[in-house]
């Protein structure tokens, strides 16, 4: 039986009435269109999916929207401020840090937590953190390189 949830998502109030067990993923793309986390694996072994939740990492692709109820999503749509790129956004387009760019959402909406709870990572807590968060592309040197710069924004940065 459908059930009507009531999320902020991306600061504004979202309203569906939908299978309380559906994946919040799917919510999000079909119904809220934003087609920002992506469909990966399905199963929460990729982290493409991830969004948000109450500011924590969450696989939306094996989280029911029911668990969203009353809750503040932000997905890699809502990170940008008008014109402006979030640091982590920023980070990873001056390292190059993307390549068919699939995994990126969601390998940024992970780093936008892990610096939320540790702004100055060691290399050792970020392979620590982002372990899990795959990319097909075989990008992770970049994407090192894209943290460590958006932990670190005046330094030079380089994986060595
Ligand atoms: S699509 Fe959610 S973890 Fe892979
Ligand atoms: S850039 Fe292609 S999957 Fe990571």
């Amino acid at each position: 039986m459908d059930v009507s949830i009531a999320m902020t998502v991306n600061g504004k109030e979202a309203k569906v009435t939908t299978d309380p067990k559906r994946p919040l993923l799917d919510v999000l793309r079909e119904d809220l269109q934003l087609t920002g986390a992506k469909y990966g694996c399905g199963e929460g072994r990729c982290r493409g999916c991830t969004v948000l939740m109450e500011g924590k990492p969450v696989l939306s692709c094996i989280t029911p929207v029911s668990a969203a109820d009353k809750k503040s999503i932000v997905t890699i749509e809502g990170l940008a401020k008008g014109d402006a790129l979030h640091p982590v956004q920023e980070a990873f387009l001056a390292e190059g840090a993307m390549q068919c760019g699939y995994c990126t959402p969601g390998m940024i909406m992970q780093t936008v937590a892990l610096l939320e709870e540790n702004p100055h990572p060691t290399d050792a807590e970020i392979v620590e953190k982002m372990n899990g968060s795959l990319c097909r592309c075989i990008g992770y040197p970049k994407i090192l390189s894209a943290i460590r710069r958006a932990a670190n924004p005046s330094a030079e940065v380089k994986v060595p």
